[in-house]
Protein backbone atom coordinates (compact mmCIF):
# COMPACT_ATOMS: atom_id res chain seq x y z
CA UNK A 1 0.00 0.00 0.00
CA UNK A 2 1.00 3.74 -1.32
CA UNK A 3 2.03 6.34 2.02
CA UNK A 4 -1.10 8.10 0.57
CA UNK A 5 -3.48 5.57 0.10
CA UNK A 6 -5.46 6.62 2.93
CA UNK A 7 -4.77 10.13 3.04
CA UNK A 8 -7.35 13.01 2.41
CA UNK A 9 -7.43 15.00 -0.47
CA UNK A 10 -6.21 18.29 1.02
CA UNK A 11 -2.87 15.87 2.59
CA UNK A 12 -2.96 14.55 -0.99
CA UNK A 13 -2.26 17.29 -2.92
CA UNK A 14 0.98 18.39 -1.05
CA UNK A 15 2.56 14.80 -1.22
CA UNK A 16 1.06 12.62 -3.67
CA UNK A 17 3.58 11.91 -6.57
CA UNK A 18 6.63 13.20 -4.18
CA UNK A 19 8.91 10.37 -3.62
CA UNK A 20 12.25 10.01 -2.16
CA UNK A 21 15.15 11.36 -4.71
CA UNK A 22 18.90 11.04 -4.65
CA UNK A 23 19.49 13.36 -2.39
CA UNK A 24 16.54 13.69 -0.38
CA UNK A 25 15.48 16.96 -1.89
CA UNK A 26 11.85 18.07 -0.32
CA UNK A 27 10.75 19.25 -3.66
CA UNK A 28 12.03 16.66 -6.58
CA UNK A 29 14.19 18.39 -9.25
CA UNK A 30 13.02 19.10 -12.89
CA UNK A 31 14.42 16.77 -15.25
CA UNK A 32 15.38 19.11 -18.09
CA UNK A 33 16.07 16.66 -20.46
CA UNK A 34 15.03 15.12 -23.85
CA UNK A 35 17.19 11.78 -23.47
CA UNK A 36 18.04 9.34 -20.65
CA UNK A 37 21.24 7.41 -21.26
CA UNK A 38 21.42 3.60 -21.61
CA UNK A 39 23.81 1.51 -19.56
CA UNK A 40 24.63 -1.08 -22.10
CA UNK A 41 23.07 -1.12 -25.98
CA UNK A 42 21.76 -4.62 -23.99
CA UNK A 43 19.79 -2.20 -21.78
CA UNK A 44 18.99 0.02 -24.17
CA UNK A 45 17.20 -2.49 -26.07
CA UNK A 46 16.11 -4.33 -23.27
CA UNK A 47 14.29 -1.10 -22.34
CA UNK A 48 12.59 -0.62 -25.45
CA UNK A 49 10.92 -4.38 -25.00
CA UNK A 50 9.39 -3.72 -22.27
CA UNK A 51 11.82 -6.24 -20.51
CA UNK A 52 13.24 -3.58 -18.10
CA UNK A 53 11.71 -0.69 -17.07
CA UNK A 54 13.01 3.01 -16.98
CA UNK A 55 13.33 6.15 -18.14
CA UNK A 56 14.01 6.40 -22.77
CA UNK A 57 12.93 9.38 -23.68
CA UNK A 58 11.28 12.39 -22.26
CA UNK A 59 8.08 12.30 -25.07
CA UNK A 60 7.69 8.53 -23.59
CA UNK A 61 7.74 9.44 -19.87
CA UNK A 62 9.91 11.95 -17.97
CA UNK A 63 10.58 11.73 -14.09
CA UNK A 64 9.14 15.38 -13.45
CA UNK A 65 5.88 14.66 -15.52
CA UNK A 66 5.86 11.29 -14.27
CA UNK A 67 5.36 12.42 -10.95
CA UNK A 68 2.06 15.02 -11.58
CA UNK A 69 0.78 12.51 -13.01
CA UNK A 70 0.96 10.78 -10.34
CA UNK A 71 -0.79 12.82 -8.30
CA UNK A 72 -3.45 13.76 -10.94
CA UNK A 73 -4.27 9.89 -10.32
CA UNK A 74 -4.11 9.95 -6.74
CA UNK A 75 -6.38 12.84 -6.70
CA UNK A 76 -8.97 11.78 -9.21
CA UNK A 77 -8.61 8.17 -7.76
CA UNK A 78 -7.70 6.80 -10.77
CA UNK A 79 -5.18 3.98 -11.66
CA UNK A 80 -2.97 6.02 -14.46
CA UNK A 81 -2.76 10.00 -15.08
CA UNK A 82 -1.33 11.23 -18.31
CA UNK A 83 -0.32 14.64 -18.51
CA UNK A 84 -0.44 16.17 -22.12
CA UNK A 85 0.46 19.91 -23.41
CA UNK A 86 -3.43 21.44 -23.40
CA UNK A 87 -6.80 20.24 -22.56
CA UNK A 88 -7.50 20.17 -26.13
CA UNK A 89 -4.60 17.55 -26.74
CA UNK A 90 -6.16 15.29 -23.49
CA UNK A 91 -9.51 15.12 -24.99
CA UNK A 92 -8.22 14.79 -28.48
CA UNK A 93 -5.58 11.97 -27.26
CA UNK A 94 -8.89 10.73 -25.37
CA UNK A 95 -11.22 10.05 -28.64
CA UNK A 96 -8.42 8.99 -30.67
CA UNK A 97 -7.69 6.12 -28.12
CA UNK A 98 -11.73 5.42 -27.53
CA UNK A 99 -12.70 5.76 -31.42
CA UNK A 100 -11.97 4.92 -34.88
CA UNK A 101 -13.66 5.24 -37.98
CA UNK A 102 -17.50 3.83 -38.05
CA UNK A 103 -18.18 4.63 -34.35
CA UNK A 104 -20.90 7.27 -32.83
CA UNK A 105 -20.19 9.86 -29.83
CA UNK A 106 -22.71 11.39 -27.82
CA UNK A 107 -21.21 15.27 -26.85
CA UNK A 108 -22.78 17.43 -24.29
CA UNK A 109 -23.95 20.63 -26.54
CA UNK A 110 -22.46 22.73 -23.67
CA UNK A 111 -18.91 21.92 -24.07
CA UNK A 112 -15.58 24.40 -24.77
CA UNK A 113 -16.10 25.99 -28.12
CA UNK A 114 -12.93 23.83 -29.11
CA UNK A 115 -14.44 20.81 -28.00
CA UNK A 116 -17.42 21.41 -29.79
CA UNK A 117 -15.52 22.04 -33.31
CA UNK A 118 -13.69 19.01 -32.61
CA UNK A 119 -16.53 16.86 -32.75
CA UNK A 120 -18.14 18.43 -35.77
CA UNK A 121 -15.65 19.66 -37.35
CA UNK A 122 -12.83 16.97 -37.55
CA UNK A 123 -13.98 13.65 -35.66
CA UNK A 124 -16.58 13.30 -38.97
CA UNK A 125 -13.46 13.46 -41.31
CA UNK A 126 -12.11 9.93 -39.39
CA UNK A 127 -15.83 8.68 -40.15
CA UNK A 128 -16.34 8.83 -36.57
CA UNK A 129 -20.42 10.80 -36.08
CA UNK A 130 -21.41 12.79 -33.49
CA UNK A 131 -24.47 14.09 -32.44
CA UNK A 132 -24.90 16.41 -29.77
CA UNK A 133 -27.37 16.81 -27.11
CA UNK A 134 -28.74 18.75 -23.72
CA UNK A 135 -26.48 16.51 -20.90
CA UNK A 136 -29.00 17.46 -17.87
CA UNK A 137 -31.70 15.80 -20.07
CA UNK A 138 -30.88 11.54 -19.57
CA UNK A 139 -34.19 11.00 -22.18
CA UNK A 140 -32.29 13.10 -25.09
CA UNK A 141 -29.15 11.34 -24.22
CA UNK A 142 -30.98 7.76 -24.30
CA UNK A 143 -32.44 9.09 -27.84
CA UNK A 144 -29.22 9.98 -29.18
CA UNK A 145 -27.18 6.73 -28.57
CA UNK A 146 -26.67 4.41 -31.67
CA UNK A 147 -25.89 0.60 -31.44
CA UNK A 148 -22.58 2.13 -32.33
CA UNK A 149 -21.86 4.85 -29.60
CA UNK A 150 -18.92 4.15 -27.87
CA UNK A 151 -18.27 7.61 -26.00
CA UNK A 152 -20.31 9.38 -24.12
CA UNK A 153 -18.90 13.24 -23.34
CA UNK A 154 -19.73 15.54 -20.51
CA UNK A 155 -18.35 18.48 -19.35
CA UNK A 156 -20.34 19.32 -16.09
CA UNK A 157 -20.72 21.62 -15.08
CA UNK A 158 -20.40 23.23 -19.05
CA UNK A 159 -18.56 25.44 -20.03
CA UNK A 160 -20.42 28.32 -19.99
CA UNK A 161 -23.81 27.78 -19.32
CA UNK A 162 -22.98 25.36 -16.03
CA UNK A 163 -25.71 23.35 -16.81
CA UNK A 164 -25.55 19.96 -14.87
CA UNK A 165 -25.15 16.43 -15.59
CA UNK A 166 -26.25 13.55 -13.10
CA UNK A 167 -22.79 11.32 -13.29
CA UNK A 168 -24.29 8.55 -11.59
CA UNK A 169 -27.57 7.98 -14.04
CA UNK A 170 -25.42 8.75 -17.37
CA UNK A 171 -22.77 6.35 -16.57
CA UNK A 172 -25.60 3.81 -16.05
CA UNK A 173 -27.26 4.58 -19.19
CA UNK A 174 -23.91 4.24 -20.61
CA UNK A 175 -22.61 0.99 -19.23
CA UNK A 176 -26.51 -0.72 -20.42
CA UNK A 177 -25.37 0.32 -24.17
CA UNK A 178 -21.53 -0.67 -23.45
CA UNK A 179 -20.21 2.85 -23.82
CA UNK A 180 -17.92 4.65 -21.74
CA UNK A 181 -18.57 7.97 -19.68
CA UNK A 182 -15.82 10.56 -20.57
CA UNK A 183 -15.98 13.67 -18.11
CA UNK A 184 -14.08 17.11 -18.30
CA UNK A 185 -13.44 17.90 -14.83
CA UNK A 186 -12.19 21.21 -15.56
CA UNK A 187 -14.23 23.25 -14.14
CA UNK A 188 -14.81 21.80 -10.42
CA UNK A 189 -11.19 19.80 -9.80
CA UNK A 190 -10.92 16.62 -7.95
CA UNK A 191 -11.48 18.71 -5.19
CA UNK A 192 -15.00 19.86 -5.89
CA UNK A 193 -16.13 16.68 -7.74
CA UNK A 194 -15.09 13.06 -8.25
CA UNK A 195 -16.28 11.46 -11.02
CA UNK A 196 -14.98 8.04 -11.01
CA UNK A 197 -17.29 7.59 -7.55
CA UNK A 198 -20.41 7.92 -10.09
CA UNK A 199 -19.26 5.37 -11.85
CA UNK A 200 -17.08 7.47 -15.15
CA UNK A 201 -15.01 5.67 -16.76
CA UNK A 202 -12.11 8.80 -18.11
CA UNK A 203 -11.59 12.14 -16.50
CA UNK A 204 -9.97 14.49 -18.71
CA UNK A 205 -8.35 18.02 -17.39
CA UNK A 206 -7.42 21.42 -18.78
CA UNK A 207 -4.54 21.93 -16.18
CA UNK A 208 -4.52 25.08 -17.19
CA UNK A 209 -7.07 26.39 -15.24
CA UNK A 210 -7.70 25.14 -11.47
CA UNK A 211 -5.54 22.47 -11.19
CA UNK A 212 -2.08 24.56 -12.29
CA UNK A 213 -4.15 27.66 -10.73
CA UNK A 214 -2.09 30.53 -11.54
CA UNK A 215 -1.91 31.70 -15.42
CA UNK A 216 1.11 30.87 -16.38
CA UNK A 217 0.75 27.22 -18.06
CA UNK A 218 -1.16 25.73 -21.20
CA UNK A 219 -1.55 21.89 -19.76
CA UNK A 220 -4.07 18.88 -19.92
CA UNK A 221 -4.56 15.31 -18.55
CA UNK A 222 -6.60 12.20 -19.02
CA UNK A 223 -7.27 10.00 -16.25
CA UNK A 224 -7.16 6.52 -16.72
CA UNK A 225 -9.51 4.01 -14.18
CA UNK A 226 -7.90 0.84 -14.80
CA UNK A 227 -4.44 -0.28 -16.31
CA UNK A 228 -5.62 -2.10 -19.85
CA UNK A 229 -6.78 1.85 -20.25
CA UNK A 230 -4.37 3.49 -18.97
CA UNK A 231 -1.94 1.35 -21.42
CA UNK A 232 -3.89 2.27 -24.47
CA UNK A 233 -4.03 5.94 -23.68
CA UNK A 234 -0.35 5.51 -23.16
CA UNK A 235 0.30 4.00 -26.54
CA UNK A 236 -2.07 6.76 -28.39
CA UNK A 237 -0.20 9.56 -26.76
CA UNK A 238 3.43 8.50 -27.33
CA UNK A 239 2.11 8.64 -31.09
CA UNK A 240 0.22 11.57 -31.47
CA UNK A 241 2.74 13.57 -29.52
CA UNK A 242 0.76 15.93 -27.69
CA UNK A 243 3.06 15.25 -24.33
CA UNK A 244 3.64 18.08 -21.14
CA UNK A 245 7.32 19.49 -21.09
CA UNK A 246 8.92 18.87 -17.83
CA UNK A 247 9.32 22.71 -16.45
CA UNK A 248 5.61 23.00 -17.25
CA UNK A 249 4.69 19.38 -15.07
CA UNK A 250 6.63 20.99 -12.75
CA UNK A 251 4.58 24.31 -12.63
CA UNK A 252 1.35 22.42 -12.50
CA UNK A 253 2.84 19.91 -9.26
CA UNK A 254 3.33 22.78 -7.48
CA UNK A 255 0.38 24.93 -8.31
CA UNK A 256 -1.78 21.50 -7.05
CA UNK A 257 -0.43 22.19 -3.58
CA UNK A 258 -2.73 24.89 -2.83
CA UNK A 259 -5.34 23.58 -4.77
CA UNK A 260 -7.53 22.46 -1.60
CA UNK A 261 -7.13 26.09 -0.20
CA UNK A 262 -8.31 27.89 -3.48
CA UNK A 263 -10.98 25.99 -4.09
CA UNK A 264 -12.24 26.32 -1.14
CA UNK A 265 -11.75 30.28 -1.35
CA UNK A 266 -13.23 30.34 -5.21
CA UNK A 267 -16.31 28.21 -4.15
CA UNK A 268 -16.68 31.05 -0.90
CA UNK A 269 -15.50 34.45 -3.22
CA UNK A 270 -18.73 33.21 -6.28
CA UNK A 271 -21.09 32.38 -3.75
CA UNK A 272 -20.91 35.89 -2.50
CA UNK A 273 -20.37 37.18 -5.86
CA UNK A 274 -23.40 35.13 -7.51
CA UNK A 275 -26.35 36.76 -4.46
CA UNK A 276 -24.85 40.08 -5.26
CA UNK A 277 -25.51 39.36 -8.76
CA UNK A 278 -28.81 38.00 -8.54
CA UNK A 279 -29.72 40.86 -6.28
CA UNK A 280 -28.84 43.33 -8.99
CA UNK A 281 -31.11 45.66 -10.40
CA UNK A 282 -29.46 45.34 -13.70
CA UNK A 283 -29.37 41.55 -14.18
CA UNK A 284 -31.61 39.58 -15.91
CA UNK A 285 -30.40 36.25 -14.88
CA UNK A 286 -27.19 34.36 -13.00
CA UNK A 287 -26.06 30.56 -13.54
CA UNK A 288 -24.26 29.46 -10.64
CA UNK A 289 -24.60 25.71 -9.19
CA UNK A 290 -24.74 27.15 -5.75
CA UNK A 291 -27.89 29.20 -6.44
CA UNK A 292 -31.10 27.43 -5.78
CA UNK A 293 -32.36 29.04 -9.20
CA UNK A 294 -30.45 26.92 -11.09
CA UNK A 295 -32.13 24.05 -12.46
CA UNK A 296 -30.34 20.84 -11.76
CA UNK A 297 -29.14 22.91 -8.21
CA UNK A 298 -30.20 19.27 -6.25
CA UNK A 299 -28.00 17.63 -8.73
CA UNK A 300 -25.36 19.93 -8.00
CA UNK A 301 -25.86 19.27 -4.15
CA UNK A 302 -25.47 15.55 -4.55
CA UNK A 303 -22.65 15.06 -7.04
CA UNK A 304 -20.59 18.08 -6.24
CA UNK A 305 -18.55 19.15 -3.30
CA UNK A 306 -18.94 22.48 -3.50
CA UNK A 307 -20.18 25.48 -6.27
CA UNK A 308 -17.04 26.25 -7.77
CA UNK A 309 -15.63 29.68 -8.75
CA UNK A 310 -17.74 30.10 -12.40
CA UNK A 311 -20.38 32.32 -12.81
CA UNK A 312 -22.54 33.07 -16.25
CA UNK A 313 -25.24 35.62 -16.13
CA UNK A 314 -27.06 38.08 -18.48
CA UNK A 315 -27.69 41.66 -18.19
CA UNK A 316 -31.05 43.40 -18.97
CA UNK A 317 -29.51 45.51 -21.07
CA UNK A 318 -28.11 42.55 -23.07
CA UNK A 319 -24.70 42.19 -25.47
CA UNK A 320 -24.39 45.88 -24.88
CA UNK A 321 -24.49 46.49 -21.55
CA UNK A 322 -22.43 43.23 -21.15
CA UNK A 323 -20.05 44.72 -23.74
CA UNK A 324 -19.97 48.34 -21.37
CA UNK A 325 -19.48 46.70 -18.19
CA UNK A 326 -16.87 44.18 -19.63
CA UNK A 327 -14.87 47.40 -21.00
CA UNK A 328 -15.12 49.05 -17.19
CA UNK A 329 -14.37 46.55 -14.82
CA UNK A 330 -10.76 47.53 -13.50
CA UNK A 331 -10.08 44.45 -10.95
CA UNK A 332 -11.20 41.70 -12.78
CA UNK A 333 -9.10 41.07 -16.14
CA UNK A 334 -10.66 41.17 -19.95
CA UNK A 335 -9.35 37.67 -20.63
CA UNK A 336 -10.11 34.30 -21.81
CA UNK A 337 -9.35 30.87 -19.47
CA UNK A 338 -10.98 30.64 -16.25
CA UNK A 339 -9.77 28.79 -12.71
CA UNK A 340 -6.48 31.35 -12.07
CA UNK A 341 -6.10 33.22 -8.69
CA UNK A 342 -7.30 36.56 -10.64
CA UNK A 343 -10.84 37.39 -11.88
CA UNK A 344 -11.45 37.14 -15.35
CA UNK A 345 -14.37 38.26 -17.42
CA UNK A 346 -14.99 37.14 -20.76
CA UNK A 347 -17.57 37.14 -23.83
CA UNK A 348 -18.21 33.58 -25.00
CA UNK A 349 -20.11 34.13 -27.86
CA UNK A 350 -17.60 36.54 -29.25
CA UNK A 351 -14.32 34.62 -27.93
CA UNK A 352 -14.33 31.21 -26.30
CA UNK A 353 -17.10 30.02 -28.17
CA UNK A 354 -17.31 31.78 -31.49
CA UNK A 355 -15.31 29.56 -33.23
CA UNK A 356 -18.59 26.84 -32.36
CA UNK A 357 -20.99 29.08 -34.77
CA UNK A 358 -24.35 30.65 -34.26
CA UNK A 359 -26.86 27.31 -34.59
CA UNK A 360 -24.60 25.40 -31.97
CA UNK A 361 -24.66 28.24 -29.32
CA UNK A 362 -27.91 28.86 -29.97
CA UNK A 363 -28.51 25.16 -29.28
CA UNK A 364 -26.80 24.67 -26.01
CA UNK A 365 -28.12 28.12 -25.12
CA UNK A 366 -25.55 30.28 -24.82
CA UNK A 367 -26.97 33.48 -25.29
CA UNK A 368 -25.36 36.40 -27.13
CA UNK A 369 -25.67 38.34 -23.95
CA UNK A 370 -23.94 35.42 -22.02
CA UNK A 371 -21.07 36.79 -19.67
CA UNK A 372 -19.09 34.46 -17.93
CA UNK A 373 -17.38 35.66 -14.70
CA UNK A 374 -13.95 33.18 -13.05
CA UNK A 375 -13.95 34.42 -9.69
CA UNK A 376 -10.78 34.21 -7.86
CA UNK A 377 -9.25 34.64 -4.94
CA UNK A 378 -8.92 38.39 -4.02
CA UNK A 379 -10.59 39.82 -1.73
CA UNK A 380 -14.38 39.10 -2.30
CA UNK A 381 -15.28 43.03 -1.49
CA UNK A 382 -13.25 44.16 -4.21
CA UNK A 383 -14.31 41.94 -6.85
CA UNK A 384 -18.01 43.15 -6.17
CA UNK A 385 -16.91 46.51 -5.62
CA UNK A 386 -15.51 46.27 -9.66
CA UNK A 387 -18.48 44.39 -10.70
CA UNK A 388 -20.87 47.16 -9.05
CA UNK A 389 -18.89 50.24 -10.48
CA UNK A 390 -18.42 48.59 -14.11
CA UNK A 391 -22.05 47.51 -13.89
CA UNK A 392 -22.75 51.89 -13.03
CA UNK A 393 -21.27 52.69 -16.04
CA UNK A 394 -23.91 51.01 -18.10
CA UNK A 395 -26.54 53.21 -16.71
CA UNK A 396 -24.15 56.85 -17.21
C1 LIG B 1 -13.87 23.12 -19.80
C2 LIG B 1 -12.67 23.21 -20.68
N1 LIG B 1 -12.16 22.09 -21.21
C3 LIG B 1 -11.08 22.12 -22.01
C4 LIG B 1 -10.47 23.31 -22.35
C5 LIG B 1 -9.28 23.30 -23.25
O1 LIG B 1 -8.13 23.45 -22.50
P1 LIG B 1 -6.75 24.04 -23.07
O2 LIG B 1 -6.99 25.48 -23.37
O3 LIG B 1 -5.78 23.78 -21.96
O4 LIG B 1 -6.44 23.28 -24.31
C6 LIG B 1 -10.95 24.50 -21.81
C7 LIG B 1 -10.30 25.79 -22.13
O5 LIG B 1 -10.77 26.85 -21.80
C8 LIG B 1 -12.09 24.46 -20.96
O6 LIG B 1 -12.63 25.58 -20.43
Amino acid sequence: MKKHDKMSLESLVIHAGIEENEYLAVVPPIYQTSTFAFDSAEQGAALFSGECQGYIYSRMGNPTVVALEKSLAALEGGYGGLACGSGMAAIHTTFATLLQAGDHLVCSDAVYGPTCTLVETILPRYGIDCTLVDSSNLSAIEEAIRPNTKVIYVETPGNPTLVICDLEAVSALAHRHGAKVVIDNTFMSPILQQPFRWGVDVVVHSLTKFLNGHADVVGGAIVAKDQEQYLAFRKVLNQLGGILPPFESFLVHRGIKTLALRMGRHCENAAKVADFLEQHSAVEWVRFPGLKSHPQYEIARKQMLGPGGMISFELRGGLEAGRTMMNAVKLCVLAVSLGGVESLIQHPASMTHASMGAEARHRANITDGLVRVSVGIEGVEDIIADLDQAMNAIKS
